[in-house]
């Protein structure tokens, strides 16, 4: 199990086709099969087709397609399907590297030595889970409750349901900062230094000036990034960029711990000498959050590869406030180290998240130009050139947008790379899609109401909340006229387009009948009721605001949090926050959502879940129930 350096992942999931991703360590000669609930049956499947990427010397990553064997149409629904992984060695023998795998991709719940997922029937969903916001070494959310990954406890959930599809969620959307690229614990940042050789075969030199400047980011000191190489002047706005991500294996190298892969982290002693003398944080406390984290991994790889999982990106799979506004861009796209960064954090979340949630988009030339480039070792030349180009190119509206067909129908938005100035500039709040964008999902839902038929529900996935929560974004309007910069505030709601969105979804020809927003972004979770409303012609479709966020980070929970939330407190968890005057709920507990649809594709209810210590089963801690007559 070595040479696995994380996965398998289930990614998309549909009656036709079965996507599994696996990154590992050397070149595997990998097949899969798919059986159905009953083991002693032979496989449903034999048939996969396997893509492979490899980026770096040690680095491949792999997209494994199984689809049903010729003369079937597709695969079983509303059943429990298995899937075994078979590595053929040198000498041609045959092998799973998941079946009684020690290092428990498997659940002893499902009494098969294999993982295993469901299709909803007529791909409807009936539950599906959801999470934003992993920050290793953020501190424990709350007084009282141990520092953990939450999303340990949609593990806990699957395990307790495996074959109960009843209960058992059929998906899992992850909804943006899968990672955190500006914000790394020196520890983590160490070890994936550490890594960077020995899995891509070089110290990345990144291009510094127009005129073959070049800097080795693993030539500075830990924490002095900030400080060494005067990031803020290539564009960089975060406040916590000492020990940013830069170089591919980095961002590599951080999706394979954060994803369930083998983490050891370096004690002070070990690094002591590589520490900048302007650290003024405490490395044994982080580090101590940060393994905290990574103790449930095993929870982690175990749920990746039971669910089908889609994800989207925010910011900080990238950097903080990545594509802002305009003003931004330029700065940051004005020079070449800012374009290697973005390229390289564009190219682990394709290889890590983007890949497997709309396999199709990407063709052979797209995987060459990652590949060529990433293998040579070079910082400047012609393979660059076409990496950074093809990485942050945005001709492709929906290059990184997606949609699933089921019920209801799944659309996953890209905010950030399609963005336009809104009424307040080149350096003022955004509007988060832009006309080509807007263009794309007009005509996808367009398409939809032709194969569905007016009156189709819809679950719309966007890593900002679309309906925020008015209070807090009313405080960031405040501060912003006061003088406060956007990307202080974090000024990237939807208030600035949210017109032009409600206008798509309004228009005639769109037929949707009912939204269901999935969000995170915003550190505290909430659930609320909003409306998309049009006068002409007179439409009223209800939405359900349904965010989670954080799995693990800091929420606002602060004396200002606390005032803006304007907290009442719950007798059974006081530490909920039960504002008075809305209709919704918020909080600022670390969780993952839980969403129940009631039979018409409309959101039933919504449910956070979470635990308080790592030993301590998953418990539904706070219920929403949701109705569209409460607007
Ligand atoms: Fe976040």
């Amino acid at each position: 199990m070595d040479k696995i350096l994380a996965g398998p992942i289930l990614r998309r999931v549909e009656r036709s086709q079965v996507y599994i991703w696996l990154a590992s360590g050397e070149p595997l000669s990998l097949s899969a099969k798919l059986y159905g609930h009953d083991l002693t049956s032979p496989p449903l499947s034999e048939t996969s087709n396997v893509k492979k990427a490899q980026l770096g010397e040690k680095l491949f990553v792999y997209l494994l397609k199984i689809t049903p064997e010729p003369g079937t149409a597709s695969f079983p629904e509303g059943e429990l399907l298995y899937y075994d992984l078979l590595v053929q060695d040198a000498g041609g023998n045959e092998y799973s590297l998941v079946r009684g795998n020690p290092d428990f991709v498997f659940y002893e719940s499902g009494h098969q030595q294999l993982p295993g997922f469901f299709i909803p029937a007529g791909s409807k969903f009936k539950r599906i889970m959801h999470g934003s916001c992993r920050r290793p070494h953020a501190k424990q959310a709350l007084p009282g409750w141990e520092k953990m990954d939450q999303l340990s406890s949609g593990a806990g959930l699957i395990e307790a349901h495996f074959d109960d599809l009843n209960e058992r969620p059929a998906a899992l959307f992850l909804t943006g900062d899968q990672i955190y690229a500006d914000d790394v614990a020196m520890s983590v940042l160490a070890m994936l230094i550490d890594q960077s050789q020995p899995l891509t075969g070089w110290h990345e030199r990144m291009p510094v000036d127009d005129h073959g400047g070049e800097v080795t980011p693993a030539d500075i000191k830990l924490h002095g990034r900030m400080h060494e190489l005067n990031l803020a002047g290539f564009g960089i706005t975060s406040t916590a960029a000492d020990n940013h991500l830069l170089t591919f294996a980095e961002y590599a190298g951080m999706y394979l711990a954060v994803l369930g892969g083998e983490v050891s982290l370096p004690q002070r002693g070990h690094v002591f000498s590589r520490i900048h003398h302007s650290a003024a944080v405490d490395y044994n406390r982080e580090r101590k959050r940060a393994m905290a984290f990574f103790a449930t991994r095993r929870d982690i790889r175990r749920l990746l590869a039971n669910i089908p999982v889609y994800m989207i990106m925010d910011d900080h799979e990238v950097t903080d406030d990545w594509n802002l506004n305009p003003a931004w861009e330029a700065k940051m796209y004005g020079n070449p180290f800012g374009r290697r960064m973005v390229s390289n954090a564009l190219a682990a979340y394709w290889a890590f998240q983007g890949w497997g949630n709309d396999p199709d988009k990407f063709d052979d030339a797209f995987l060459d130009t990652i590949e060529a480039h990433l293998n040579r070792h070079q910082a400047s030349g012609a393979e660059a050139d076409a990496f950074d180009a093809q990485m942050l190119d945005r001709q492709v509206a929906d290059r990184w947008s997606y949609s699933l067909s089921t019920r209801p129908f799944t659309v996953v938005l890209d905010t950030r790379m399609h963005r336009e100035a809104g009424s307040n500039g080149q350096a003022g709040a955004c509007v988060l899609m832009n006309g080509p964008a807007r263009h794309w999902l007009t005509q996808l839902l367009q398409q939809q109401r032709n194969n569905l038929g007016a009156d189709y529900p819809l679950l719309l996935i966007s890593a900002t909340p679309v309906f925020g929560f008015a209070r807090m974004e009313k405080f960031q309007q405040v501060a912003s006229k006061l003088g406060i910069s956007p990307a202080t505030l974090d000024l990237e709601s939807w208030r600035q387009g949210f017109p032009l969105l409600e206008s798509v979804l309004t228009q005639p020809a769109s037929g949707v009948r009912e939204v269901t927003v999935l969000s995170g972004d915003v550190h505290y979770s909430f659930s609320s009721q909003g409306a998309f409303n049009s006068t002409a012609p007179d439409v009223q479709i209800h939405a359900a605001q349904l965010t989670s966020s954080p799995v693990s980070n800091n929420p606002a929970g602060g004396v200002i949090g606390k005032v803006l939330l304007h907290v009442e407190q719950d007798d059974d968890y006081p530490e909920l926050m039960t504002p008075q005057e809305t209709k919704g709920q918020v909080t600022s507990l670390n969780n993952i959502g839980l969403v129940l649809f009631a039979d018409d594709g409309s959101t039933e209810k919504h449910v956070l879940v979470a635990r308080r210590r790592k030993v301590e089963p998953p418990k539904h801690v706070l219920t929403y129930q949701y109705s569209s007559s409460g607007v």
